[in-house]
């Protein structure tokens, strides 16, 4: 049972009342800002709308707020939603650049400041973060989430939630997060969205739902259930996820509100003969809200009069949503989040310009840098910036950039003016993202000719990644390879800046650029942090939250795969796990990510024998081996050699930055607990083993040493 006030208002509503709060519908968005549409205000009139999604200003936010608290039965306060994945107004580097950071004080700052911006604008719920742990890179969502590791995937999803809801979720500068998509997303088939997820209940257990139990202890009150099938039956009516575990296993008591418009799609599926039966399946199974459909609030009301549904499994959903609005303040507060003054000050405040600038410099990965090419000399006097991302403020900002104002974005070549003054900055796009022409070419690389130095800005254009933007072929889109041929082959010192939402096959690109830097969309201030990193005012630190493959063909390609019985060989050997045309090691591993210095570690030091329930300290000395100051990052992963089921090579289940100056040695101790060394056995119980588990540390998942110990029970 909920509390007196929710259960009061329940006994007191009409079946109608009851079923509007589970609709979610969509205002429209136009240049002029949002307005909703004739049904959308008739429903709010009726008192049978629970929340309204797409709105993002406290004038507009508190004339439909008044409406629902003043002019309905029941002045019940209505849910405000928006899509926040990256900043609010205040657009920080895509998730997945986030998650390179590896900094999780840093991403947990940025959610504090993105929900402050959301909440300011009157918004009281975001649709995120988003939780999919992916191995395909030809799916556009993987520039939403944190990567490939469950477990990095899961911290990262917990700091998020906790910078959202801040301390106090009722708060009038606290947002509710929403975890997505649950369940499996990341696993849909192809790269394709929207398609099924034909995976293991392993596999669901051990890859797909760590970062959603995560942020189940970290407090978050909200799910939104996957499109996609797993085991066959679609996020929205998949009993086994939303009740069985997610209510029952893992007790969550919040609310789970479908995606856009996945009720109706039930029929779609072939799981529902017709729009009711898909209301009734989706209810029954765990979905309390419908996101922009017609099922719930055209048929609950007639499934639960006649008695088809029962009543109890309605005042179930609805106890959530209420408790729901009661958490987050509405009832006592429907207006708190609705201050023009605080709008004013907030959005966009140079604070938190400051820390977006902050984590994009700290998301920046250094793949390549053959001869010192980078950092350039802060004297140098003529600069070519070439590609057609070199001055595109949509670019910078990446997909999903909320409410993010393209203008305020810097964009790479506005970062190199403001920080070489001095210089001549030549701006050539020679094209666009998809193709240029010989002409197009043949200018840029006569400027290229006058330049001291030469940045290459290629990639994605932020409508090639994100939702629906599946691809086949990772390479550089277009004739982007030949642009940066025929520029490398002036042969002025030249680095390579890439814009991307997801790991591309760079394999030629690696061949033939000196230095490469990957700024995947960094977000308002990008520009800026990649003009500093460029001239060595931030020096990168960036590791690679995913795994780049050498060819699409070897994808899904990911550090934390299980062996096999017959390993791979070099050179390949008949009868092995190999390719007959390519290697089976990846282009740049897991972890991966070069500094302007350079940073030796010696191997883990831990104790041989452990006893169960005590911490597990493995400690290793990190020395920059190089000439410049600098930040490490030590990796840890563990292995359990003979266990009841194969397990993975590797699983990273630690990490700690070390900044270090030219010379210096510091001792790094990271700490491991027996449930970091857990998997899911066969008899359908999370437990860990006792005996021989091996640790492994060092700079990224293809570059580490080894040290044994024995749990014991
Ligand atoms: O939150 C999103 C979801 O991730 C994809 N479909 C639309 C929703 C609301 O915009």
């Amino acid at each position: 049972r909920a509390s007196a006030r929710v259960e009061d208002l329940i006994a007191r509503m009409t079946i109608a009342e009851k079923v509007g709060q589970l609709v979610l519908l969509s205002s429209n968005r136009a240049v002029t800002g949002p307005y909703t549409t004739p049904d959308v205000t008739g429903a709010l009139e009726r008192g049978e709308l629970g929340g309204i999604f797409n709105t993002y200003d406290v004038a507009f936010t508190r004339q439909l707020q008044e409406t629902a608290v003043k002019h309905t039965r029941l002045g019940i306060p209505l849910l405000f939603g928006f899509d926040v994945l990256h900043g609010h107004r205040t657009i920080f580097p895509v998730p997945l650049g986030q998650a390179a950071s590896f900094d999780l004080k840093a991403i947990e700052g940025a959610e504090r400041i993105a929900g402050r911006e959301a909440a300011a604008a009157g918004i009281n719920w975001v649709f995120a973060p988003m939780l999919d742990v992916t191995r395909d890179p030809r799916w556009g969502r993987i520039v939403e989430g944190a990567g490939e590791s469950p477990w990095l995937g899961g911290q990262i999803g917990a700091a998020r939630v906790r910078g959202f809801q801040g301390e106090r979720l009722d708060a009038d500068d606290s947002v509710a997060a929403c975890v997505k998509h649950f369940g499996a997303n990341g696993a849909v088939e192809s790269g394709r969205d929207y398609t099924a997820a034909s995976v293991s209940e392993r596999a669901l257990r051990e890859i797909y739902l760590p970062p959603f139990k995560a942020t189940v202890a970290a407090g978050v009150r909200c799910f939104m259930a996957a499109f996609n099938t797993f085991d066959g039956v679609p996020g929205v009516a998949n009993r086994h996820l939303l009740t069985d575990i997610l209510r029952k296993e893992w007790g969550f008591q919040g609310v789970v509100v479908s995606d856009f418009g996945a009720v109706e799609e039930l029929v779609t599926h072939g799981i529902a003969a017709d729009r009711e039966e898909a209301a009734k399946r989706a209810l029954t199974a765990g979905t309390d809200i419908e996101m922009q459909g017609e099922a719930f609030r055209r048929d609950l009301p007639r499934l639960v009069a006649s008695g088809a549904i029962p009543m109890a499994v309605l005042d179930d959903a609805v106890r959530h949503v209420l408790t729901f609005k009661e958490e987050l303040g509405l009832f006592d507060k429907p207006f708190g989040r609705m201050d023009e003054a605080r709008e004013r000050t907030a959005l966009f405040a140079p604070a938190h310009r400051q820390a977006a600038l902050e984590l994009a410099e700290k998301s920046l990965v250094l793949l390549k840098n053959d001869r010192e090419t980078l950092p350039f000399s802060p004297d140098v006097r003529r600069i070519a910036v070439i590609g057609p991302l070199a001055d595109d403020r949509a670019d910078t900002l990446g997909p999903w950039a909320a409410n993010g104002q393209p203008d305020d974005a810097i964009t790479l070549a506005a970062g190199l003016r403001q920080v070489l003054p001095k210089a001549v900055v030549e701006v050539v796009s020679a094209g666009s993202v998809n193709g240029s022409s010989p002409e197009a070419r043949a200018a840029a690389v006569a400027v290229a000719r006058t330049a001291d130095v030469v940045v290459l800005a290629l990639g994605e254009k932020s409508t090639q990644s994100g939702e629906a933007a599946s691809r086949t072929d990772l390479g550089l889109p277009g004739d982007q390879m030949e642009l940066a041929r025929d520029v490398l082959a002036v042969g002025r010192p030249t680095a390579v800046v890439l814009f991307h939402g997801r790991p591309l096959v760079l394999t030629p690109l690696v061949k033939d650029a000196p230095a490469i830097l990957s700024a995947w969309f960094p977000g308002s201030m990008g520009g800026l942090a990649i003009a500093r990193t460029l001239v060595g005012e931030n020096e990168p630190r960036g590791r690679l939250p995913v795994t780049f493959p050498r060819a699409v063909g070897q994808i899904p390609i990911y550090h934390d795969h299980l062996r096999t019985g017959r390993p791979p060989t070099n050179p390949p050997r008949p009868y092995t796990a190999s390719y007959l045309d390519e290697g089976t090691e990846p282009l740049f591993p897991f972890g991966y990510g070069l500094s302007y210095t350079d940073f030796g570690f010696s191997p883990p030091r831990i104790s041989p024998i452990v006893k169960a329930g005590e911490p597990i300290a493995v400690a290793v000395d990190v020395t920059n081996t190089g000439r410049r100051p600098g930040t490490a990052l030590v990796q840890l992963y563990v292995n359990q050699p003979v266990a009841e089921i194969s397990r993975p090579v590797k699983e990273l289940r630690g990490f700690q930055h070390v900044a270090l100056e030219p010379g210096e040695t510091r001792t790094v101790t990271l700490s491991l607990t027996d449930a970091d060394l857990a998997y899911w056995h066969q008899d359908g119980r999370w437990a860990t083993d006792a005996g021989r588990f091996r640790v492994m540390t060092g700079a990224n998942a293809a570059d580490l040493q080894a040290a044994e110990f024995t749990l014991q029970k």
